[in-house]
């Protein structure tokens, strides 16, 4: 079976009647989504949603997943979401799929955060996928170059000829940074830059990471 989606079937278990659930964005959250999907017909299964991305959201309707909008749900139980990169001290790099403001909001109102991933995300260090930074359109010329003068190696995100546009409606610079040693440190500096919405680095922030690995046991950190 895919690795994604062992792991994002795990996660699911932890789902239960009556809870308020988050869902991720990406390949592997997914999976978690359309599980939840399948509890929800085949189970009876009661819960509400709200969605971390338009994608998400679309999925979620289409399986007939109960959706609410955030500003009704008030605190979440739980969410699961995928990750680029999970370090020893569960810290993560997140925002490969461009959905990382709305991801960590979404975190941030649940009382239990659960990652899922595959084995090829787990690492020592983080910092070798490249770090999204989420980019106000005003002026972001000059909030990249602030970027790049802090030595952050950015590059825009493209869709195509264009500047990649995310749900809300702002750009994405990916930090080439290689070895991030202060992830907390690094969080805290970039979001200081005025136009930087929000970064990829989600600190201190997951309970529980579920890991599948290529021999087909699941890992619980
Ligand atoms: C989207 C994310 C995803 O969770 C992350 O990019 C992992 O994606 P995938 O499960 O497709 O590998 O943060 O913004």
């Amino acid at each position: 079976m895919d690795l994604k989606r062992l792991a994002a079937e795990r996660a699911v278990e932890y789902v239960k009647d009556g809870m308020k659930v988050g869902l991720g964005t990406g390949s592997t959250a997914y999976w978690a989504i359309q599980r939840l999907g399948e509890r929800v017909k085949n189970e009876g299964l009661q819960i509400e949603t709200v969605a971390t991305s338009q994608a998400s959201e679309d999925q979620a309707r289409e399986l007939g997943i109960p959706l609410v909008p955030f500003s009704e749900i008030g605190r979440l139980d739980i969410t699961i979401d995928g990750a680029d990169e999970v370090d020893g001290r569960l810290n993560l790099i997140k925002g490969g799929g461009g959905a990382l403001l709305r991801e960590k909001i979404v975190a941030m109102n649940s009382r239990r955060l659960v990652i899922v991933v595959d084995e090829s995300k787990v690492v020592h260090t983080l910092g070798k996928f490249p770090l999204p930074v989420e980019i106000v359109p005003f002026a972001c010329e000059w909030t990249y170059h602030a970027l790049d003068q802090m030595g952050c190696h950015p590059a825009w995100r493209m869709n195509g000829s264009e500047k990649y546009k995310t749900d809300n409606g702002n750009y994405i610079a990916d930090c080439k940074l290689g070895r991030i040693s202060d992830a907390e440190a690094l969080n805290q500096k970039l979001n200081m830059i005025p136009g930087v919405v929000d970064n990829g680095l989600f600190v201190d922030m997951a309970d529980t990471i579920v890991v599948a690995h290529a021999d087909g046991t699941i890992e619980i950190k």
